[in-house]
């Protein structure tokens, strides 16, 4: 699939998977595909953990509560260490965003769907780190976000996006409807 039609096809996919196992082959591409996105000051804050054993899947999602994503037969663990790049700045989100969207894309390219779960496990549950500790984290990692993978059994819904001429705009902002500039 080309870039260009992976990016569109992408969705946030939250339906059932198929009882298919993700061959290694394809998690690793997928990590590689995380792994080659750019980091600030490449500092490469982000580190990956896939689970593709059972047993592991089920104690994890025992304590992904609400339960989502869990029929798919892998998932991705996304790993952050806030480091500083330079002076005071830290780019690990900017880092683990840029990773995380790389693998959305490379798991459509394969076939797959996934979704983006960083609310639902850094909430005020702290799930994230439940899932670290079952993981064998070390303390100075945060576990922040964890991408199902698999091969989606239903369509995944487009959600109402705004129009691009309220978003994106060519040489400057645009003026107010009352052709005030703002
Ligand atoms: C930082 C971040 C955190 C997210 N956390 C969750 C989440 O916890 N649960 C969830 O269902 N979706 C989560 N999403 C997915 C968004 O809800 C989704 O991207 C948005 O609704 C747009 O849909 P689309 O991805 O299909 O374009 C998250 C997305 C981002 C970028």
């Amino acid at each position: 699939m080309q870039a260009l039609e992976a990016i569109a096809a992408r969705r946030s996919y939250r339906g059932r998977f198929a009882p298919v196992p993700v061959p290694r082959e394809h998690l690793k591409i997928i990590l590689q595909a995380g792994l080659d996105a750019p980091s600030g000051c490449n500092k490469q804050t982000t580190s990956l953990i896939a689970v593709d054993d059972p047993a592991l899947m089920r104690c994890l999602h025992a304590v992904i509560q609400p339960p989502v994503g869990e029929t798919a037969p892998a998932m991705i663990c996304v790993l952050t260490r806030r480091l500083i790049a330079y002076r005071d700045r830290c780019f690990a989100v900017q880092d683990y965003a840029a990773a995380i969207e790389n693998m959305l894309l490379a798991a459509v390219a394969l076939g797959y769907q996934s979704c983006w779960y960083e609310g639902h496990i850094t909430d005020t549950d702290r799930i994230g780190e439940k899932m670290a500790g079952i993981l064998g984290v070390p303390p100075e990692y945060e576990l922040v976000c964890f991408l199902p993978i698999g091969i989606p059994l239903e369509q995944a819904t487009m959600p109402k996006k705004r129009a691009f001429e309220d978003r994106a705009w060519f040489n400057g902002f645009p003026a107010a409807p009352d052709g005030k500039k703002p």
